[in-house]
């Protein structure tokens, strides 16, 4: 069994410049903004090395981007061209479910997947995620198959209507039913290459592997995640991320 990873990071991080208040108007896409000198697709690359099962991991950013990416891998001491070169970067897709497609088919084509090999998925906006949550995310899938990080929700959710008058609450859904996605999600290559074969089939449109796995009838187990493992979304997101990196220090 070897282990993947793909790091979708062709975004453009449109929520990130949304509202005009502080810390928005980000023309660089979120997951190349520094968080404590370092860039948040850096951070992400670090902590999947540190896990030495992790193979390979391909990184899909912007076609313009690709080369400035690479030389910022470098930059970091990461990805140098060589023998053990484990940093792969290609071209992404205008949605995260094309970017991580595009990646799966340059994974397979150079390094020939077979069908029990496992491949994570990490959004490159998600810096600190922690190499021990990775290692339990890998063990759930070589057990159940596949596998997600995911969060208890700490709020009561709510179900709504869309209405001209803004949303109606429609209902009160279980707090102990709900867990938040976060990432990483992952199969076994041969459950995944299924899943985004159905979704394509199907024109379907997920914004993440569970949804593929979840709708191709294939079981996703949860690994709990933490609320430091959020994604970069929003202006003040960056600020976070550095607060709770200086708290773990
Ligand atoms: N992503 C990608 N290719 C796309 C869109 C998104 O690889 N065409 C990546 C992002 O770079 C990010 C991850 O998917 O690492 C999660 O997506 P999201 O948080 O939605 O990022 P953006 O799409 O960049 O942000 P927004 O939705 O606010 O525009
Ligand atoms: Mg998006």
């Amino acid at each position: 069994m070897r282990v993947f990873v793909i790091l979708p990071a062709a975004g453009i991080g449109t929520r990130m410049s949304a509202g005009g208040g502080v810390g928005s108007g980000h023309s660089t896409p979120k997951q190349f903004l520094a968080i404590a000198g370092v860039p948040v697709l850096v951070h992400c690359l670090r902590a999947f090395l540190a896990v030495e099962r992790v193979e390979a991991i391909y990184v899909a950013v912007r076609k313009p981007e690709i080369e400035r990416v690479r030389a910022q891998i470098a930059d970091f001491g990461l990805g140098a061209p060589g023998p053990g070169r484990k940093v792969h970067v290609v071209e992404g897709g205008n949605v995260r479910q094309q970017s991580v497609s595009n990646a799966l088919a340059k994974l397979v084509a150079d390094a020939g997947c077979t069908e029990d090999d496992v491949v994570l998925v990490h959004d490159a906006a998600r810096p600190l995620i922690d190499p021990p949550t990775i290692d339990r995310t890998i063990d759930a899938v070589a057990e159940h198959g596949a596998a997600i990080v995911a969060l208890p929700a700490v709020d009561t959710i709510k179900q709504v209507e869309r209405t001209a008058h803004g949303a109606i609450v429609t209902a009160t859904i279980p707090r102990e039913r709900i867990v938040q996605a976060q990432t990483p999600q992952g199969a076994r290559y041969g459950l995944l290459r299924r899943a985004f074969a159905e979704a394509v089939a199907d024109e379907f449109a997920g914004t993440d592997e569970a949804s593929l796995l979840e709708r191709a009838g294939i079981e996703v187990v949860v690994v709990p995640g933490s609320a430091k493992n959020f994604k970069i979304t929003q202006p003040g997101d960056i600020e976070l991320a550095e607060f709770y990196l200086a708290a773990a220090k």
